[in-house]
């Protein structure tokens, strides 16, 4: 299985814990969790999957020297190919997917950010592209959701029991997939994750059990969630 990790942020949102960690605001995938960088957290999972037998990474060239020492100093077995990212999320897999081998017929994408995501998940959606074109590995919301206007004011509340918080990896057919970031350059769609080009243009997207503890590192809250679990997972 092909497995793209986009990598190519920033970390707008990390705001203190780049002061407590005593480095300049850059790419939150640097940061230290339990004494390695978020991003190495990713990629030792990727390493253990049964399944991953091909990582690219996306990321801007600044990170490259620093991306490259963490792949060296994690001595994986599995190879690792750099890819320039882009812009925004969505242009950093269109990227990775004009990147990947000619012989590519499936791609798991997974944000490096989602540094917890265990082997086993990884593992658990390559199976599931064998009876799917595409997944997305989700939990169902604990809270109830509102929808909410300009002003303020609630516009709705949608049935919880039909609601799911989409996690990556996600996981698609790469021709299909290649076909809708393409459509979605023609038309100018801003998407936030690969399932809503799937869903935009009407090719259908499973559900794939995700893990509670998957979080997506992205503030100074959730590092020190993560680093919690992990130390619960650890020790
Ligand atoms: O910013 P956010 O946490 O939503 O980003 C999700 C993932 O997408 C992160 O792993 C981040 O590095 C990646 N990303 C990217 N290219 C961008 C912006 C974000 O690869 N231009």
């Amino acid at each position: 299985m092909y497995l793209l990790i986009p990598a190519a942020g920033s970390g707008r949102r990390m705001g203190s814990a780049w002061q407590s960690q005593s480095k300049a605001p850059r790419n939150k995938l640097l940061l230290d969790l339990l004494g390695k960088p978020l991003l190495a957290w990713t990629l030792l999972a990727a390493e253990a999957s049964q399944t991953i037998a091909w990582i690219g990474i996306m990321g801007q060239p600044i990170d490259w020297d620093d991306f490259k020492a963490i792949v060296h100093s994690l001595n994986l077995t599995k190879p690792v190919h750099f890819i320039q990212g882009g812009a925004t999320r969505q242009e950093s897999v269109y990227n990775g997917l004009r990147a990947l081998p000619d012989a590519a017929e499936h791609v798991l994408i997974h944000d490096g950010a989602r540094c917890l995501a265990t082997p086993e998940l990884f593992d658990r959606c390559s199976q599931a592209l064998q009876s799917c074109d595409g997944f997305v590995a989700a939990i169902p919301v604990k809270d109830t959701i509102k929808v909410v206007n300009a002003t303020g004011v609630i516009d709705s509340t949608p049935n919880r029991s039909q609601l799911w918080a989409a996690q990556t990896p996600q996981g698609f057919s790469v021709p299909l997939l290649k076909k809708c970031h393409a459509e979605g350059r023609d038309n100018g769609w801003e998407v936030t994750d690969d399932a809503a080009l799937f869903e935009q243009c009407g090719l259908a997207v499973q559900i794939v059990e995700g893990e509670e503890t998957n979080l997506k590192v992205t503030t100074p809250m959730d590092l020190a969630i993560a680093e919690s679990i992990l130390r619960a997972r650890l020790f």
